[in-house]
C-alpha cells in the first residue's frame, strides 16, 4: 500500500526468521519485480550495521525490544534515519508492562521509551492504540 501511494521511493523490509521470510517473499512476489521492494532475511540491526545507502525517511520497528535497547543500537537507528524522518515503533506499552514491568522485555521497552522521550534530537509521542504506537520525528 505504501508503495502504491508513491510515485518514487522504495521499501526495505527485514525478517530474521527463515520461514516467515519465505512466506513474506511468496506473498509479496508480484511486487518484487520493479526493484522498489526488497525483502531481506537478516537480523535488522546487524543488517543496518553494514548498510551504506541513503538514510531512510521512515523506519517501522515491530521487532523484539532487546534488539534495539542499548545506546549503540539506538544510535544505529538514529544515524540511518533522515532529518525530518519518522521512527515508528509498535508495542511500546508492552501490554501495560511499561508501568510495572514483570518481564525483562518489558524493562527493555520501558528503557527504550525513556531514552527516546529524553532525546532532544526527536519529538515523540505515544498513541495509546492497541499495545501503543510510538511516533518520533527526527529534528536534527
Ligand atoms: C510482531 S511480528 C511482525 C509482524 C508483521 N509486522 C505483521 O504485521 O504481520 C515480528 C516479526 O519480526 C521478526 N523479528 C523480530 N525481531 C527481529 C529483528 N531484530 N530483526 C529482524 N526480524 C525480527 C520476527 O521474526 C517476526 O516475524
Amino acid at each position: 500500500m505504501l508503495l502504491a501511494g508513491l510515485s518514487g521511493g522504495r521499501l526495505v523490509t527485514l525478517e530474521e526468521d527463515a520461514e516467515t521470510f519465505g512466506l513474506a517473499s511468496h506473498n509479496l512476489e508480484p511486487l518484487l519485480t520493479n526493484g522498489r521492494l526488497e525483502i531481506i532475511n537478516a537480523e535488522g540491526l546487524a543488517w543496518l550495521n553494514t548498510y551504506e545507502g541513503d538514510p531512510f525517511d521512515m523506519m517501522f520497528l515491530d521487532a523484539r525490544k532487546e534488539s534495539y535497547s542499548d545506546d549503540t543500537q539506538f544510535e544505529l537507528l538514529y544515524r540511518n534515519l533522515s532529518i525530518q524522518g519518522l521512527l515508528i515503533v509498535d508495542n511500546v506499552l508492552a501490554r501495560g508492562g511499561v508501568i510495572e514491568p514483570t518481564a525483562h522485555w518489558q524493562v527493555l521497552t520501558q528503557r527504550f521509551n525513556s531514552r527516546l522521550s529524553a532525546d532532544t534530537r526527536f519529538r515523540s509521542t505515544v498513541l495509546p492504540v492497541r499495545d501503543g504506537l510510538l511516533i518520533a520525528l527526527k529534528l536534527r
